[in-house]
Formats: C-alpha cells, structure tokens, sequence
C-alpha cells in the first residue's frame, strides 16, 4: 500500500445508533461523542438531522449537537436531508454537514421519499447556501455496489452521482456499500470506474460488515489510493430503510490494521476506542461487533 495517512471518520454515534431498537438517552450520546475525540479521533458524524418520525432514535438531535462540547481542530459533522434539517444545522453552529444521495431509484425513495435526480436537485440549493455560510459539505452515495430492493448497480451510476456531488461543493464523497455485501474484486473494480471521473483523492469509502469483508475492501480501497475511511465503534451500524444491513465495520479493527501496516491516522488509542466500544455495546445488549473488541475484552 502506498498511503503514509489515513483520515478515520467515526459514523458511530450517527449510522450506529440510528438503527438500533434501544432510544440512547440524550447525555448518553453526548458522552459518546465526546470520549470518542477524547480518545483521538479527529472526525466524528454526531448525529442527523431528518425527520423524527423516520427515525426515532435520533429526535434529540439538535440537543446532542448542541450539548457536544467541541474540541479546536475536530471535524463534527452533521447528516441533513432538506431543507428542514438545514435550517436546523444552521440554527446550531454546524460547521460541517453531509448529504446522502444514492445509487439506486428504489433505495433513494425508501430512503428519501426522492427519486435520484429529484434529490440531488434540492441538495444543490442546500449546498449553495451552506457554501454561503462557510460550511464544509461532505457527500455520501449509497448502495454502490449492490441495493437491498435493485440488487447489482452498475459503477457508471455511482460516477454520475459522485460528480453531481462534487460539482455542488462537496470535498469528498463516500461511497457506501450500505448493506455490506461488497467483495473485493468489485470494490476495486468500482474505484477503476468512478475515478476516471472523480480525482481518487475525493473519494472516501463506507463499508457496512454484513458478510465480513469490510477490512479487505478497505485495503482494496487504499491500494486504489483512497485515504479517508469511515467506521463505527464497537461495529454499531445499519440503515433502518436497508433491510438487512448490519454493522458498519468497526473503528477498533480498522484502527488495529492500519496502525498495524504503520499508517499514520493521528493517534487514536485503540484500547480506550475499544473501551468504548465495548460499553456501548453492552448497554445495547446487543454483541460486540468489533472482532478486534472481543479480543481485548475477553483476556
Ligand atoms: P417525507 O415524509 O417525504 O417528508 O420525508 P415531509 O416533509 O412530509 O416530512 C414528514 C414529517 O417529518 C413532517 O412532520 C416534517 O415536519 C418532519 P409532520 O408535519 O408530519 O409532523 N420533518 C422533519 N423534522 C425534523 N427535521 C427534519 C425534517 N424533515 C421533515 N429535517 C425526509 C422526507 C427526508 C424527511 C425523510 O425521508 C427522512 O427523514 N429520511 C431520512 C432517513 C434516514 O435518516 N436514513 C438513514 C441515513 S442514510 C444512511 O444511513 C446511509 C449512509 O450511512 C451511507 C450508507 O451506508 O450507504 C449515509
Ligand atoms: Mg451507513
């Protein structure tokens, strides 16, 4: 591998709590966050901005938001849908915020209740005012390789998306294997494709751990020359409108491997990640979705 620095963004307290049963009080999440960055980690997706009734367990967004205190130098961004939630990220100082298209008509309208184009239509005004506001907007496409509703999607779709993205102002764009059912071979056959339209150096990579090959990917991704990895602690993670999804790959393992091929990722403390990890999968009742956690957790 040819990357000396990797850019790790947790998506924990955001993807990871969005989709499990158990409503995470309020101070909780907060606490979350904040012992994350604690812990050295420099980019972190504290929550989302959507609706309610879409997703319950984030309705105390704006308060987690707000209550995180931020650290000088950490990125914290927030996840919007509309116009809505981007009044809201204006209302509480957010410097950073994310949008989500996808690849696929059918997960779009699950997701979104927008068709394709008609989503990228209303982030282009989002993203227009946010410029305007000095904020920074990160860019996700869904189900880039396979769609829980489409199954297999051609990598030509992801570009046309991945550029709209970028055209609007996004810095990066990650591309989410959402239900985590990529294999190697396509993941580096879809970084071929869309960086023949993308600089690779905009591209971020996503991966949900459902079939377990999450870590390989990722090495595929960095062979490919991407630099910026998402995760989630202890492995939390799914889409409550991707029947199916599980996890996304855990932040203990991916920090294990890269700091294991001596990649710099600004040091984040495995043991205290784990830690966490360990714990809030704990109040979850839920297993411990770090293989890397388990490790540490059962010596
Ligand atoms: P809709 O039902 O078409 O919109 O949903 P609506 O405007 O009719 O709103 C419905 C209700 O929600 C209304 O309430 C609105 O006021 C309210 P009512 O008037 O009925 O009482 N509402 C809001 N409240 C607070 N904040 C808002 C907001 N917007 C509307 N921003 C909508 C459209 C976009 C709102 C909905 O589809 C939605 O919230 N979708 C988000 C679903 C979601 O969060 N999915 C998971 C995140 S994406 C993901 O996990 C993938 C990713 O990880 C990458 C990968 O893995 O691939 C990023
Ligand atoms: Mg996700």
């Amino acid at each position: 591998v040819n990357i000396e620095k990797v850019r790790v963004v947790e998506v924990g307290p955001r993807d990871g709590l969005q989709n499990e049963s158990k409503f995470v009080p309020t101070e909780r999440k907060v606490k979350l966050v904040e012992d994350l960055v604690d812990a050295g980690i420099g980019n972190v997706e504290v929550t989302s901005f959507v609706s309610p009734q879409w997703v319950p367990q984030l309705s105390d967004s704006a308060e987690v938001f707000s209550s995180v205190k931020k650290k000088p130098g950490v990125n914290y961004t927030v996840l919007v849908p509309n116009a809505r939630g981007f009044e809201t990220a204006k209302e509480v100082s957010a410097r950073q915020i994310a949008v989500f298209a996808a690849a696929s008509e059918t997960f779009s309208k699950k997701n979104l209740n927008l068709s394709v184009s008609e989503s990228l239509e209303k982030y282009k005004s989002i993203c227009a005012d946010a410029l305007e506001n000095g904020m920074k907007i990160r860019g996700y496409v869904s189900t880039v390789v396979r769609c829980p509703y489409e199954g297999e999607i051609k990598p030509e779709r992801v570009a046309d998306v991945a550029v709209s993205l970028l055209e609007m102002g996004c810095f990066e764009v990650s591309l989410g294997d959402t239900i985590g059912a990529a294999t190697p071979g396509e993941v580096e056959n879809l970084l071929k494709v869309v960086s023949e339209r993308v600089p690779i150096s905009k591209l971020a990579v996503h991966f949900h751990d459902t079939c377990g090959t999450a870590l390989a990917n990722v090495l595929v991704a960095l062979q490919a020359g991407v630099h910026a990895v998402d995760s989630s602690v202890g492995g939390l993670g799914g889409c409550p409108y991707a029947p199916g999804a599980a996890g996304n790959l855990a932040t203990e393992d991916l920090v294990y491997m890269l700091q294991g091929m001596g990649i710099d990722i600004g040091g984040i403390d495995l043991n205290r990640v784990a830690k966490l990890g360990h714990e809030m999968c704990k109040f979850l009742e839920r297993p411990n979705g770090s293989k890397c956690g388990q490790a540490i957790y059962s010596s």
